[in-house]
């Protein structure tokens, strides 16, 4: 395979197998057209950076069926509320125009209603970009790359902050993505952007956080050589409890803010722990093998007794443990969910039927697979009356 920044050939380390679109929730009638690709993930030592080989085109996921809201989480909710409220305590006196890439359905840009700052939203999925519409914000139903960013002449270095949350990691061709912001960002501008953290992914074992849309898992070794080779430089770190463990960084142009010490720790930390090396992705692929086995025979254990066994939450990262591990009906018997587009159809690749909540509260199972584990906190406090009838099962330590 080729590193997608470097285009060095690089060795995949690990396969997930055959994999379906993780968020293509399907109906009967389309199973037998089903799109499989091989998931395949390699490292480039280069740049320290955790890549999928081989993965759908963007287009095939991000369209006006896009199925995830960031609204759906009250926890999201607030932690995007105290996201624009950061953003606004540390560079308010210096912020103008900001604009967000995959503002999804504007859960981030509403926080910056009713203040002086002038925002826009990148978002190519058409219904969730029709949402934020609908609340007021200005959005482009586009992907944001240097050929979509270089037709807004009139925002040609008039940007002062440039966000983003979980959608970086999306972007296939990082290079035009740094084109755009170069393109767009004034000469003290900022880029500030959130995504899964690849040293949280190793501490857990969450390996589901791979899968199609997360073309790369970054780091903040990663993050820092990459930007190195575009003129721009790592300023800031910081962890982030959300999807299971985060990282914020903050990228600025050369020699243009003060670095933060936090950046040379977090470096330091990662060359101690193998994030930064091939040694890491080694040590998690035997760890991944190892939670796989000891997955089937946890749920093996509760199906001898003939007990059933629910998922709860139709996340897009259940589609890699469900189909990494061989997981179906016979013994997942249905998924809930609250999302309307996901009910009544059937999981990628394993099938299994997604439900209303309303069926899972009529139905309790003796155990609920928690795909959603990165919500823990907020399901729990909702499910009362199942914390003490079931079981809650996770293929990680919480
Ligand atoms: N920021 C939200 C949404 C994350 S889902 C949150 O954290 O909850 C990822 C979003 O990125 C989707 O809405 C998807 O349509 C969008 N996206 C994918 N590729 C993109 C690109 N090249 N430019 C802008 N948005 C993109
Ligand atoms: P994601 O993990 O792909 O982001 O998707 C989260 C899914 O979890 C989404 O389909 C909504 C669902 N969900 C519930 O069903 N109940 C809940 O309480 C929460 C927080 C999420």
């Amino acid at each position: 395979m080729i590193c997608k920044v470097t285009n060095k050939k690089i060795k995949p380390f690990m396969s997930f197998g055959r994999m379906p679109i993780a968020n293509g929730f399907l109906k009967k009638n389309q199973f037998k057209k089903e799109y499989f690709y091989n998931l395949e993930v390699g490292f480039s030592k280069e740049i320290s950076l955790f890549q999928l080989n081989n993965h759908p085109k963007p287009k095939q996921m991000f369209n006006k069926n896009y199925p995830f809201f960031t609204g759906s989480s009250k926890g999201m909710i607030s932690h995007f509320k105290s996201y624009a409220n950061w953003v606004k305590r540390k560079y308010i006196s210096n912020l103008n125009y900001l604009i967000e890439i995959g503002s999804n359905d504007g859960t981030f840009l509403k926080n910056f209603k009713n203040t002086n700052v002038k925002t826009l939203g990148f978002e190519p999925s058409k219904n969730v970009a029709n949402i934020s519409r609908k609340r007021g914000i200005k959005t482009i139903n586009q992907f944001f790359n240097f050929k979509n960013v270089k037709k807004n002449k009139n925002l040609k270095n008039k940007i002062d902050i440039i966000t983003a949350a979980n959608a970086i990691c999306h972007i296939p061709d990082l290079k035009s993505l740094i084109k755009g912001i170069d393109f767009l960002l004034t000469r003290k501008g900022i880029f500030i952007f959130e995504e899964p953290y690849l040293g949280s992914m190793y501490k857990k074992t969450s390996y589901d956080q791979i899968y199609d849309e997360h073309i790369y898992m970054f780091s903040v070794s990663s993050i820092d050589k990459i930007f190195k080779k575009f003129g721009f430089e790592l300023i800031d770190a910081l962890e982030q409890k959300t999807h299971g463990g985060s990282m914020r960084y903050v990228i600025a142009r050369n020699n243009i803010h003060k670095v933060n010490s936090n950046v040379k720790k977090k470096l330091k930390y990662e060359i101690k722990n193998n994030i930064h090396n091939l040694k890491g992705c080694l040590k998690f692929k035997k760890n991944c093998e190892q939670s796989k086995k000891k997955l089937l025979l946890k749920l093996k254990n509760i199906k001898t007794k003939d007990q059933k066994i629910a998922g709860y939450a139709a996340t897009s990262k259940s589609t890699t443990i469900l189909n990494y591990c061989g997981i179906g009906p016979e013994i997942i018997d249905y998924i809930c969910d609250t999302t309307p587009e996901k009910i009544n159809k059937y999981s990628p690749g394993m099938h299994i039927p997604i439900v209303s909540m309303n069926h899972f509260k009529k139905n309790m199972p003796y155990a609920a697979f928690l795909f959603a584990w990165n919500h823990k906190k907020e399901i729990l406090k909702k499910e009362k009356i199942f914390n003490k009838k079931g079981k809650w099962l996770t293929h990680i330590n919480l």
